[in-house]
């Protein structure tokens, strides 16, 4: 399988990478920063994009080099992800516009572009995974990392929409967990290499998911709207 990761410059996107690579199939990895590529596995021969998911212009050229070297991908898994530090602290009557606006950009908005981007080189019935998040849901009533919440709902819906506007390939968003990483270190119940195998599993069609099922975690379990 050729799989290309977006957001791979740390935490769930770079142990993604890694285990497509063990698993012995292709990663690119859509670095975001790059002085990150040293963790990109570049170096054995794997491919380097770089992809700002507030940037169209760079996702088409990533997709470009996409096309160029391998025709078409399987799966494009979109894990770029913000949660600000004025979101960490403050509630929705008193976190600052540009917070709220840089969250909805890259969590919400960043889907959209990274899909219109990819969807061209993606393999007819592959697969377009976002990572989103279980602070998406309405049935999730808590007022926590509140801008946060309201991008990952925005995510969730863009999803829900494309699937209806693109039938030939299959979209999904996937609740990663809560992981151990930069972004989860306060809430942290497993490490990120569990919901890198699990959405693994899931890209690679090892997971068996119900019909018409779009909303999971990282097991392939239902995930609540
Ligand atoms: N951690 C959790 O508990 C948890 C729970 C639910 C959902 N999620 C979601 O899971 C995904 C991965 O989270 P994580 O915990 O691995 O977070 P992370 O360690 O902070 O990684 C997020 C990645 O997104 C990259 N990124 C930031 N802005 C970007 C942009 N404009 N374009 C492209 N990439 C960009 C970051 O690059 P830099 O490192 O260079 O900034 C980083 O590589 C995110 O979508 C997050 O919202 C996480």
């Amino acid at each position: 399988m050729k799989i290309v990761v977006i957001g791979a410059d740390q935490g769930l996107g770079e142990k993604l990478c890694g285990i497509i690579r063990q698993k012995g199939q292709q990663a690119a990895a859509g670095m975001y920063r790059i002085e990150n590529a040293k963790n990109s596995g570049a170096e054995d021969g794997h491919l380097l994009l770089l992809t700002d998911v507030t940037d169209p212009d760079s996702l088409q050229r990533a997709a470009d080099v996409i096309r160029y070297s391998w025709g078409t991908a399987d799966a494009v898994v979109d894990v770029a992800g913000v949660l600000t530090d004025g979101d960490r602290t403050h509630n929705l009557m008193d976190i600052d516009l540009q917070d709220v606006r840089t969250e909805l950009e890259v969590n919400a908005i960043g889907v959209l572009s990274a899909f219109r981007a990819f969807y061209p080189v993606l393999n007819k019935n592959g697969r377009f995974v976002a990572v989103t998040s279980e602070g998406g849901s309405f049935s999730n009533k808590g007022d926590m990392f509140p801008s946060y919440g309201i991008s990952k709902t925005a995510a969730n819906k863009i999803v829900q929409i494309l699937r209806e506007t693109v039938k030939d390939v299959e979209i999904m968003a996937v609740h990663p967990g809560r992981m151990n990483t930069e972004m989860g270190r306060t809430t942290a119940e497993i490490e990120p290499e569990e919901a890198a195998e699990g959405i693994y599993r899931i890209v690679a069609g090892e997971t068996r998911l119900r019909e018409g099922l779009w909303f999971i975690d990282y097991k392939g379990c239902e995930m609540p709207l």
